[in-house]
């Protein structure tokens, strides 16, 4: 069953998360690092794991076709600021996310697009200035 090994990812992000704790305070991680960390703390990747969507498996948050459809970052803090009303995917305000930390998980998720290319083997590698890929993997 496809569900028992969501909830075991669930569960072990659970985990992750609580792990991650201590290191959260230290301040001198990139800006991708934080994001990481945010987005997971944030409950992102409970559904969003390493920027896969596990409800809506074609809204994945990386590879081509989402860079695409979100060649700016404005579009991006749109779409996590307002939520996409009855998908499941919530609105997050600036209580839950300071827009300096939105920032950072949007590096993040902008990090994922490069290394993506390679996992699903798509010929295509367009390379918009508004991804600026990172040089380090995560
Ligand atoms: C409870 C599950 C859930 C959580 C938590 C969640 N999302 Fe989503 N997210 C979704 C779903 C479902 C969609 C697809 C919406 C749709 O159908 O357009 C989505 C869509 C998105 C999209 C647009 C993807 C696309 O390809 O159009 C982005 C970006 C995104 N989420 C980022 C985030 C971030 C960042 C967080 C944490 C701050 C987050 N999400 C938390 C479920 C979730």
């Amino acid at each position: 069953m496809k569900i028992w090994s969501h909830l075991a990812i669930l569960a072990s992000l659970c985990l992750l998360c609580f792990s991650f704790e201590p290191a959260f305070a230290v301040d001198n991680d990139s800006a991708i690092e934080r994001g990481k960390k945010l987005f997971e703390k944030a409950t992102c990747a409970g559904c969003h794991p390493s920027g896969e969507n596990l409800l809506h498996p074609n809204k994945v948050l990386k590879g081509p076709s989402f860079a695409n459809r979100y060649k700016n970052d404005a579009d991006l803090v749109k779409v996590i600021r307002n939520g996409v009303a009855n998908t499941g995917m919530p609105a997050f305000s600036k209580e839950q996310l300071s827009d300096s930390e939105l920032k950072e998980i949007i590096a993040y998720i902008r990090s994922l697009t490069p290394a993506s290319l390679h996992s699903t083997g798509s010929p295509v590698h367009k390379s918009p200035k508004s991804l600026s890929p990172p040089k380090r993997r995560l």
